[in-house]
């Protein structure tokens, strides 16, 4: 069935996805119980591989296996002994399964190397911030004191268009201080994460008018890494909302539990389709906020309803890094999936981003 006559019959990409899992791993399964071949391993295998490249969790595949299975085994219950049609399925199973072990060895062997790229980009960003900051900074101050300074002799005409250009120096000097802020806040690094997110959440709410709630039930400071991470976490969750919710409200919610320490994201916009993290032209903010968390032991769920808007949730373990970077320490200042709703009732769950 092509994409077009599925939309039109109501289906969801999720759903046609499904389907043509179905329908593709229904051949590949039974072409295995009747012949038992490499190829029919090697189908199973890139079965595997297209289904986690699709997003389709190892709970959904075990059921499609289920669901195949049955008709096929009654099927072939002629000519094949039943023992024998279960032996095989298992292999094949175990073949499609092998993929998804394969992928999560791969990301747990990723997240060390994703830790040390965050670090390595967050140096670059501060080193980037620095220079903004001081070295057009001066600059700018040079230029200020040399207009003043000719202005001293100059004609009042001119100084009038000399008084012109401090203004504009002024206003440049202002947005790079503005920029050098929010490559890297001093805030974060002086006083922590609570104190920078308020800062920050104050300000997304002037400047975009959405009314932007901070709740925080955080004590303390925690590892530079984890308060890093975080920060860029809200920091581009915020600019998503703002770029693309047309929500009246958004919420961040940073909790710490016993052992874990949630932070969530919610908007009250237009939601959007789940699906748009598979695709190929996607943009980069989820990813690197899935990334991030990651980085830090953690993971994201994406729950994303159309006109019931988006609510990101980052959970990061605490117990794993006790004894490092995600202890909280003493306090010194602070007090402080994707889905879319759509008519499918399978594209109503929570989305799990791994
Ligand atoms: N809060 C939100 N409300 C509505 N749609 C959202 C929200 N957050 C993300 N999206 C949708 O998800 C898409 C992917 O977001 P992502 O942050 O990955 O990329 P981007 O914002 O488009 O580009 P980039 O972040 O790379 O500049 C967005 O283009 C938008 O369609
Ligand atoms: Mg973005």
């Amino acid at each position: 069935m092509s994409e077009a006559v599925a939309r039109g019959r109501g289906l969801s990409p999720r759903r046609l996805l499904l389907q043509e899992l179905r329908l593709v791993y229904a051949n590949a399964l039974e072409e295995h119980l009747v012949d038992g071949t490499e190829a029919s391993r090697r189908q199973a295998c890139d079965i595997g591989r297209w289904a986690i490249a699709q997003g389709i969790g190892v709970l959904k595949t075990a059921i499609i296996h289920h669901e195949c299975l049955g008709r096929i085994l009654v099927r072939l219950s002629g000519s094949l002994p039943f023992k024998e049609g279960l032996r095989r399925a298992a292999e094949f199973l175990a073949e499609v399964l092998s993929q998804y072990e394969l992928a999560h060895r791969r990301s747990r062997e990723a997240v060390p190397a994703l830790r040390a790229l965050n670090e390595k980009m967050e140096r670059e960003i501060q080193r980037i911030a620095l220079a903004v900051h001081d070295e057009a900074g001066q600059l700018l101050y040079a230029a200020r004191l040399a207009i003043s300074a000719a202005a001293d002799a100059a004609s009042p005409t001119v100084r009038q268009r000399l008084a012109e250009v401090e203004a504009i120096l002024n206003r440049a000097e202002q947005e790079l201080r503005q920029l050098s802020h929010d490559l890297r806040p001093t805030i974060l690094d002086d006083l922590g994460l609570v104190p920078a997110l308020q800062f920050l959440t104050e300000r997304v709410s002037t400047s975009t008018g959405i009314r932007v709630h901070f709740e925080c039930s955080l004590d303390g400071r925690l590892g530079a890494d984890v308060e890093t991470g975080l920060y860029r976490i809200v920091q581009e969750a915020l600019a998503n909302v703002a770029r693309h919710s047309r929500a009246n409200n958004v919420t961040v919610d940073l909790r710490r539990e016993l052992t874990r320490l949630t932070c969530l994201v919610r908007d009250d916009g237009v939601g959007f389709d789940p699906a748009v993290l598979w695709r190929r032209e996607r943009g980069l903010g989820l990813i690197g906020i899935r990334d991030r968390a990651l980085a830090l032991g953690g993971r994201l769920q994406i729950l994303s309803r159309p006109q019931g808007g988006t609510e990101l949730l980052i959970v990061v373990p605490l117990k794993r890094r006790a004894s490092s970077a995600c202890a909280v320490k003493p306090a010194a200042t602070a007090s402080a999936l994707i889905q879319t709703s759509a008519p499918a009732p399978e594209a109503s769950q929570i989305k799990e981003v791994s």
